[in-house]
């Protein structure tokens, strides 16, 4: 089913513990969040300043470019180890294990993710009727994902859906409140103009007690491996784009923004400031890293 929905558009204790771990919740308060009281005018676009209203049509044409050559660049530029961490983020969120889930993968692309939860649920649990709708701003990308999808056991079947609409303001005609059980998020929220609209629209459309899973670039903290790391990719991707797609800037886009993502602390509090409870500020609490924070999943859950 390719539906393309254009629609563009509690409080708890401070420390509380769910599931046998400590974990903590922002008060939410009629006081805006640090993040939203300064409300710029001027974003960032990799390490440029834009007009915020400019940003999703930059963006958008970052995608529209690199669409038909997503796939291989990301094998290409990351040595195949996406494969590897977005392994590792599906199964950890074990889809499938409690009876069938609906799932939503925001900025899905070419459905990476979505494909992942079904495969997962379906080879651990003998779970075919979990079901993932993806969701994406950019139709080239979730066109690649649709080709892509045409080749498995899912198409046509009620298992997997594709939507294009904006992860800032999801129309709650085609997703209303309370429900998903799984939000996933991969290597999107970072190219999202607003991150707190973003985090915002996951809990709405999440039921109480769903789980709001984020796998993104993230902060390296040690300094020899980061060194390296920037060396690598403010070199050789930039060069892979240029070589395999045809495009310097892109790739260059890309990179940039990473670095301009908020670091583990600062996107757990943002969470919580969404209304999710996280677990603690440490590395195996509100979040975990890979490969020492290039990669790295944060995890929240709605009460
Ligand atoms: C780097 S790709 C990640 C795709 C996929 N999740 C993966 O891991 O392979 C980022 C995706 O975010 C999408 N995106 C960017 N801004 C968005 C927004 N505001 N709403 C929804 N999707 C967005 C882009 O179109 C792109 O497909």
């Amino acid at each position: 089913m390719l539906s393309f929905s254009r629609s563009l558009r509690s409080p708890l204790p401070r420390s509380a513990y769910l599931n046998g771990r400590r974990c903590i919740a922002s008060h939410p308060s009629s006081a805006p969040s640090s993040s939203e009281t300064t409300a710029p005018r001027k974003v960032s676009f990799g390490f440029k300043e834009v007009p915020e209203e400019s940003k999703e049509s930059l963006v958008k044409g970052v995608f529209d470019s690199v669409a038909s050559s997503y796939d291989l660049m990301n094998d290409a530029s990351s040595l195949g180890v996406h494969r590897l961490w977005k392994d590792s983020y599906v199964s950890e969120l074990k889809p499938g294990r409690k009876g069938p889930m609906r799932c939503i993968d925001v900025a899905g692309g070419t459905g990476d993710i979505a494909l992942r939860i079904l495969d997962h649920a379906r080879e651990k649990y003998a779970d075919r009727e979990t079901s993932v709708a993806v969701v994406d701003i950019n139709a080239q990308m979730l066109k690649e994902g649709f080709r892509r999808f045409k080749k498995t056991m899912y198409h046509n079947t009620p298992q997997i859906s594709f939507h294009e609409a904006n992860a800032q303001s999801l129309p709650p005609e085609v997703f209303p409140d309370n429900t998903f059980d799984l939000y996933t998020i991969a290597f999107g929220i970072r190219n999202c103009t607003s991150i707190p609209s973003v985090l915002k629209e996951a809990h709405r459309v999440l039921k109480p007690g769903g789980t709001f899973a984020c796998l993104e670039f993230s902060r390296v903290n040690n300094p020899l491996l980061s060194m390296l790391y920037d060396q690598y990719s403010f070199t050789m991707i930039p060069l892979l784009g240029t070589i395999l797609a045809g495009d310097r800037d892109s790739y260059q886009y890309l990179i940039e923004s990473i670095r301009k993502f908020p670091p583990q602390p600062e996107f757990a509090k943002m969470i919580r400031e969404a209304g999710f409870v996280t677990g603690e500020d440490v590395d195996g609490g509100a979040w975990e890293d890979m490969w020492g924070g290039i990669a790295c999943v944060h995890k929240g859950v709605k009460l």
